[in-house]
């Protein structure tokens, strides 16, 4: 497993969300309330793209249809209404040298 570097620990703040190819994926690091997270580039509910989505309290909001998701399990906020769509899904990101990436088979 090689590691593969993505951002300087420092520069990761509440807010922060900058968009990454890795192995031919499109994703998304972001961070808010505490949860730094690698996410698909891609809404669970529709497939719409998060790079324009807001990150506030620990949660992403899709700028599609205004669905939130928790940043730290996934699941869509509201209930009932938003049951049956998939949580968010993340990569296991790991800090190394100051720096956090994810960890890459070669
Ligand atoms: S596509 Fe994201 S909330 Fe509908």
């Amino acid at each position: 497993m090689n590691f593969y570097p993505l951002d300087d620990i420092a520069s990761i703040c509440e807010g922060y969300l900058k968009r990454f190819t890795v192995i031919g994926q499109d994703m998304l690091l972001v961070h808010s309330g505490g949860q730094t997270r690698l996410i698909p580039n891609r809404c669970p509910h529709d497939g719409s793209p998060l790079n324009r989505a807001r990150l506030t309290d620990g949660c992403i909001q899709c700028p599609k249809h205004k669905i939130t998701f928790r940043l730290d399990n996934g699941a869509a906020l509201g209930g009932e209404a938003v049951a049956d769509i998939p949580p968010l899904a993340h990569y296991e990101l790991v800090e190394e040298n100051g720096q956090v990436g994810i960890l890459i088979k070669q």
